[in-house]
């Protein structure tokens, strides 16, 4: 499963990066405002850190200002990958640059029949957000199974980029899935890597080891 990080704060990316697990980030207009910085040159900045894919999002809500603004944005480097709504306007966007050749997020999918329209739209990824929709009394791992199975039923090459990930066990309940992606905050990320016991397996070995009275430098 690919790693993506879910924010345009260039710190956390470089810190994620530098670990050698990053596969990707993924941004949105709510990510960009809280970065306060200008989007165009912190995408650029974001696009340098990273050889995956790096989602940037249009506002406009119709096609033709969509295309413009897809145009604008996938000059900023080869791994852009133009983010659009699941919306009409949205999937002829995807349709549009996808058949150009140019990777494309579709993202807000809260149903898997939503799913369905943007793997028939030649999406490069689907983004359904599951923290969102069990906030809102659905079950956002019943709509990834959903999709998993929709998508192995037809062979569809569109990936599955599970966002909105709020905890550790939406990332592992994805990757028994099959999920493509996941793209989380970089809170979550930093939590898989923590274990108690292997902290206090830790503790107990370098104790043990300093009675040795021993150096390996
Ligand atoms: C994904 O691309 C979105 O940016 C993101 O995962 C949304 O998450 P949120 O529901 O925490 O805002």
């Amino acid at each position: 499963m690919k790693f993506f990080v879910d924010t345009a704060d260039i710190d956390d990316i470089k810190e994620m990066a530098a670990t050698g697990l990053l596969d990707g980030v993924t941004t949105n207009p709510s990510l960009i405002a809280k970065s306060g910085r200008d989007f165009m040159e912190v995408t650029r900045e974001i696009c340098g850190l990273t050889d995956g894919p790096v989602s940037a999002e249009v506002v406009a809500l119709d096609h033709p200002t969509m295309m413009k603004e897809a145009e604008v944005l996938r000059k900023i480097a080869d791994n852009v990958c133009i983010k659009v709504p699941l919306t009409i306007d949205g999937l002829k966007t995807c349709k549009a640059l996808t058949s150009d050749g140019t990777m494309v997020n579709v993202t807000l999918c809260f149903s898997a029949n939503q799913a369905l329209l943007a793997a028939k739209a030649g999406a490069t990824f689907i983004s359904p957000f599951v923290g969102r929709h069990d906030d809102n009394g659905f079950d956002g791992m019943e709509l990834i199974e959903d999709i998993r199975l929709i998508y192995d039923n037809y062979a569809f090459e569109t990936q599955i980029l599970v966002a909105s990930i709020r905890h550790a066990t939406h990332v592992l309940q994805s990757a028994k899935i099959g999920a493509d992606v996941a793209t989380m905050p970089p809170a979550v990320i930093k939590s898989l890597f923590r274990h108690v016991l292997t902290d206090k397996g830790i503790e107990g070995f370098l104790a043990d080891w300093a009675k040795t009275g021993q150096s390996i430098l």
